[in-house]
C-alpha cells in the first residue's frame, strides 16, 4: 500500500477528533449567550411570570388570591379535637378517635419527643436539655451574657405544676401552635406524631410522679432512682394506666 494512503488515513482520523474536541471546549466555557436550542419542545412560550403585571385582571396582579371560602383538598381542619386538642371548648383529656392509645403510639411519642423536644426539655422532661445547658452557660458568663444571650428556661414538663395539671389536648395545642417563648411544631411534626408526643409527655409525668402504691403489692420499691434519667423505659404498665378507665388521663398527674 502506498505510504500516501497511510498519511491521508491518519489525517482523516485526526480530523474526526476535532468535532468532539470543539464540543467539549464549548461546553466547558462559560458564556452569557443563550445556548443553541435545536429542539424547542415547549421551552419558550408566552406566559406571565409570578410577579409580573397582568392586564387580564382588574387588580393587575398575575398571582390570584384564593377564592373566598375555598378549602384546598386535604386541608379541612374542622375536627377541633384532632387539630386543636379541644372538645366543646374544653381541653381534651383523651386522644382523638383517629389515634389509638397503645404501646406503639407511646413508643412513637418517645422517639419523636427525644428528637424534637429533648434538646431543650431534656430526655426525662425535666427542662435541662443540651440547648438549655449551653444557653445557661452563655447567660452565666462572668463578663455578662455572651453576645447578649437572653434565655427563657424550657419548662420542666414533669414537675412544674403549671404543666402537670394540663390535659393532653392542651399539651397538644402548645406543641402545635407554640406557647409564649416556645415556637410551634405544627409545620414540622405531623398531627398524629404531635398527639403521640403529648401522650408520651403524660407518660413521662406519670412515671416521674409515681407512688409506691402504683406498683403491685409485694413489689419491693428501691429509693435510688436517678433524679434525671438519661434513658426512659416504657413498659406496658404505662399504657395500661392510660387505657384502664379507673386511671383516666384526667387523674394522671
Ligand atoms: C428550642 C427549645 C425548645 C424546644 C425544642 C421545645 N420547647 Fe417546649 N418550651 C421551651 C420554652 C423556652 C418554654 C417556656 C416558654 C415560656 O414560658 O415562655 C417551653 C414550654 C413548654 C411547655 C409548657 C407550656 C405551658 O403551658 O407553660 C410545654 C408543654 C412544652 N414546652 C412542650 C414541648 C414539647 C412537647 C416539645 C417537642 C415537640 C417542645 N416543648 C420543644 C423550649 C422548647
Amino acid at each position: 500500500m502506498p505510504r500516501i494512503f497511510i498519511f491521508v488515513g491518519l489525517i482523516l482520523l485526526l480530523c474526526l477528533l476535532l468535532p468532539p474536541a470543539i464540543i467539549a471546549r464549548v461546553r466547558s466555557t462559560p458564556n452569557s449567550n443563550l445556548p443553541i436550542h435545536i429542539i424547542q419542545d415547549m421551552a419558550f412560550q408566552s406566559k406571565y411570570k409570578t410577579q409580573a403585571v397582568n392586564p387580564l385582571f382588574a387588580d393587575g396582579n398575575t398571582m390570584r388570591p384564593p377564592v373566598m371560602n375555598a378549602v384546598a383538598r386535604g386541608e379541612t381542619y374542622l375536627d377541633a379535637h384532632l387539630y386543636d386538642g379541644v372538645i366543646d371548648g374544653q381541653w381534651a383529656n383523651v386522644l382523638p378517635s383517629q389515634i389509638k392509645m397503645d404501646f406503639a403510639t407511646l413508643r412513637r411519642g418517645q422517639e419523636r419527643f427525644n428528637i424534637y423536644c429533648s434538646v431543650c426539655h431534656g430526655i426525662s422532661g425535666g427542662g435541662n436539655g443540651i440547648v438549655n445547658q449551653r444557653a445557661m452557660e452563655l447567660v452565666a458568663n462572668t463578663n455578662g451574657p455572651v453576645n447578649g444571650t437572653v434565655w427563657v428556661q424550657a419548662k420542666n414538663l414533669v414537675h412544674d405544676e403549671l404543666v402537670t395539671v394540663q390535659p393532653m389536648g392542651q399539651l397538644f395545642n402548645s406543641i402545635t401552635y407554640g406557647i409564649r417563648n416556645m415556637a410551634g411544631y405544627g409545620s414540622q411534626i405531623p398531627t398524629e406524631d404531635r398527639w403521640a408526643i403529648a401522650a408520651y409527655v403524660k407518660a413521662l409525668q406519670r412515671s416521674q410522679n409515681a407512688l409506691a402504691s402504683d406498683v403491685p403489692a409485694g413489689t419491693k420499691v428501691t429509693d435510688n432512682a436517678s433524679a434525671s434519667p438519661t434513658h426512659v423505659q416504657l413498659s406496658n404498665a404505662t399504657v395500661n394506666s392510660f387505657t384502664n378507665p379507673s386511671t383516666s388521663i384526667a387523674e394522671v398527674k
